[in-house]
């Protein structure tokens, strides 16, 4: 019988008891598990260069640590994003690389509806209001500036896949017009919308009141958010990101609101992740940030761990995992749906 020896590179869960528990029942499993996110790139090659399946949350699998891997088949992402995984080269070591883009995606949304809330109705400006009125037993409500309703303003979703999709769905019982800025949405899925149009993104800056951000991190969307993008929204405007740092520009961002280009921001995400003691966002006005915290739920954290177990189980059987993204491979690989070793 095969033996098979899976390693996780790093974890987000509190324990892997439950993954312990699993391949203890079976015979042919070595499992090893790390926290090697941050560790110096040889010691993650160490680790995972003689495994045949990985799992990885964060940790950066460039092309040197890929090619490295002599005997895996399955290189699974903890995760819907991948920006941290070298893709072509899994694809060239004829790795199949699989990831979950189905799990949390309602708790995305739901975080993306929460700051655009958040930051529209002022909360955490008015706990300050509240203290303070504590103390003199006064209303003050002057440093909120201005509120505006949400019923009847124009939200802006940028990018509407799974995410973008359900606050689109979430959104549209507030009343808001909703202008969506995607280039790859096809008629099936503006139609299952209820979205006649798509706008550029000028367009969606220029007019939308909220923008919420939902593209993936790669070289189109890098910076898409930057100083000239921030100077062409609209003063009272907000902007929420709950996709990935990268498509903001913080340090533009920052200037934004310090300079009071637009009017507040919802952040979940950030370019370098944990972020700096000095991240300028911590220190700009109208900032309510949270700690990348879009995908988690009790629900999504269990849902993940199954699908997660469920691939290894089909590779461990000759069966391909539920999601390939290198899915040219399969076309690579004669027939067969892993790579022999
Ligand atoms: N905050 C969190 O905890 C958390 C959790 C999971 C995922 N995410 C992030 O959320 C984002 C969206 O995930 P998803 O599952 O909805 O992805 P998805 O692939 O289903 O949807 C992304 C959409 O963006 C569109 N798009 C791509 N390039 C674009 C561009 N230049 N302009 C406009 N639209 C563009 C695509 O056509 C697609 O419809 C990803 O960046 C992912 O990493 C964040």
């Amino acid at each position: 019988m095969k033996q098979w020896k899976v390693v996780i590179t790093d974890y987000i869960e509190n324990d892997l008891n439950w993954e312990i528990e699993q391949f203890s029942k079976m015979d042919n499993v070595t499992f090893e598990h790390y926290q090697l996110k941050q560790s110096p790139k040889a010691e993650l090659i160490e680790k995972i260069k003689d495994a045949d399946i990985v799992v990885v949350n964060m940790a950066t699998f460039d092309p040197e640590v890929i090619g490295a891997m002599e005997k895996c088949q399955l290189l699974i992402r903890h995760g819907i994003g991948y920006d941290n995984v070298n893709v072509p080269a899994c694809t060239k070591n004829k790795i199949r690389f699989s990831y979950q883009p189905d799990y949390c995606a309602t708790e995305v949304a739901e975080q993306a509806v929460s700051l655009i809330m958040c930051c529209a109705r002022k909360l955490f400006a008015s706990l300050e209001v509240l203290k303070d009125a504590a103390q003199t037993q006064i209303w003050n409500f002057a440093p909120m500036g201005e509120v505006h309703r949400m019923f009847g303003q124009t939200l802006g979703v940028i990018g509407c896949g799974r995410i973008g999709g359900r606050v689109v769905r979430m959104m549209q019982s507030f009343g808001m017009k909703i202008m969506v800025c995607d280039p790859y949405l096809d008629e099936r899925q503006k139609g299952a919308l209820g979205i006649d149009q798509t706008y550029d993104l000028e367009t969606v800056l220029r007019e939308a009141d909220i923008i919420t951000m939902h593209t993936p991190l790669n070289d189109d969307t890098r910076h898409m958010i930057d100083e000239p993008q921030l100077k062409m929204m609209k003063k009272s405007a907000i902007l929420v990101n709950t996709s990935r740092g990268g498509v903001i520009n913080t340090e533009a961002l920052a200037k934004a609101l310090n300079e009071g280009w637009i009017a507040g921001a919802g952040i979940d995400v950030y370019e370098v992740e944990p972020p700096p003691p000095d991240m300028p966002l911590f220190g700009a006005p109208n900032a309510t940030l949270s700690a990348h915290i879009g995908w988690m739920s009790v629900e999504a954290g269990w849902d993940i761990r199954y699908k997660i177990m469920d691939d290894i189980k089909a590779c461990m059987a000759g069966q391909a995992p539920a999601n390939t993204v290198n899915k040219e491979l399969d076309g690579m690989l004669g027939g067969k749906v892993y790579r022999e070793v």
